[in-house]
């Protein structure tokens, strides 16, 4: 109930009971964790321990189209493919639109990913933040962006960062009713910056980052350490970007990285979700630094693995890792 609440009070003024438009669509990137969101002191609004910056990934997001339809049940396709109901996917968004839709109200929803979904690569994010966006034009609503993102954030906690390209802070906020925990682009650019995505398993997760950060907090010996390391380590990384100190970026956002994971592998059971090849891609990682490559990684709930680097070591990096996808999150 709290949550019907919360959206009904967002949507107050800017709420319309039909559709000002027969179909709408938006696109949304993913976005990638600098400083990671790990750990919620409320499950249901998806509000966090601690904020979190990020950086967008251009043009790896979701596209979603939204048309109403006359049919007793919304209709969700996931690429092209119709979405069984009782998946959790479905799930999710049909809870979303029963949250911020009239009654009465039915729609066909189709997303595209070009994303790994469920494979580390924060599609959840994007297709959050796509549908929230194609929601707010296919209604009318015209809410402002940080009402935008606290119902993305409502949807899935990343979400709420992923309205914007570039650089992206979510604010840990302090209200109960998570009013003040939202996010907004911070106004640096950075163009040199590229990062690099290794694939290394497709697979889906069995244990969904949901699943995971609660299982952390609830269980690991190290989790009280996060709070203040990860509240260091975004500070830090402001600065960084700010003075375009890439070996600082690099550095701090490995190691919240490997932090986030340590506080994993100190759960009981235990959570690792690296595999063996993630581990040796770490150590090639780091034989590079040593070499003088300034190279540096990041992971988030899965075994993938995103490297951060600079422009000038692009070409080197593409010969060594032949699979690596990169990305200018500066260039259109
Ligand atoms: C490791 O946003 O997927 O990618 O709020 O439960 O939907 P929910 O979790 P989600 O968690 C993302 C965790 C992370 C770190 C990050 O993106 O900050």
């Amino acid at each position: 109930m709290q949550i019907v609440k919360l959206v009904s009070r967002l949507l107050a003024s800017h709420y319309r009971d039909q559709p000002q438009l027969a179909q709408s669509q938006a696109y949304a990137p993913s976005n990638i964790a600098l400083s990671k969101y790990w750990g919620k002191r409320d499950t249901k609004l998806n509000l966090p321990i601690t904020g979190s910056l990020s950086i967008s990934l251009a043009k790896h997001g979701t596209q979603t189209q939204l048309k109403p339809i006359d049919d007793a049940n919304h209709r969700i396709y996931l690429n092209h493919k119709l979405v069984e109901p009782t998946t959790p996917f479905a799930h999710k968004v049909v809870t979303w639109l029963k949250w911020v839709l009239p009654a009465g109200l039915v729609l066909e929803v189709k997303t595209y990913n070009s994303v790994p979904t469920a494979a580390g690569l924060a599609s959840s994010a994007s297709g959050f933040a796509a549908l929230v966006q194609a929601t707010n034009r296919l209604m009318g609503w015209e809410l402002p962006d940080k009402k935008l993102s606290i119902l993305a954030r409502l949807g899935s906690g990343s979400a709420c960062r992923s309205l914007w390209h570039g650089f992206v802070e979510w604010y840990v906020g302090e209200c109960d009713d998570g009013n003040d925990s939202f996010a907004e682009p911070l106004p640096y650019v950075w163009s040199q910056l590229r990062l690099g995505l290794l694939q290394i398993s497709t697979e889906n997760k069995t244990v969904s980052s949901r699943q995971g950060m609660l299982h952390t907090v609830q269980t690991s010996t190290l989790y009280k350490k996060w709070p203040d390391q990860t509240t260091t380590d975004l500070r830090q990384i402001r600065s960084a970007i700010v003075a375009q100190d890439f070996e600082a970026l690099g550095a701090t956002a490995e190691r919240n990285a490997m932090t986030m994971h340590a506080t994993m592998m100190a759960a009981w059971p235990p959570l690792v979700y690296w595999k063996p090849e993630s581990v040796a891609t770490m150590h090639q990682v780091w034989d590079l630094r040593r070499q003088g490559i300034p190279v540096y990684l990041t992971m988030d709930a899965g075994p993938n693995i995103k490297l951060l680097f600079l422009k000038q070591d692009q070409v080197v990096l593409q010969d060594i890792f032949n699979q690596l996808q990169v990305v200018a999150p500066f260039q259109p």
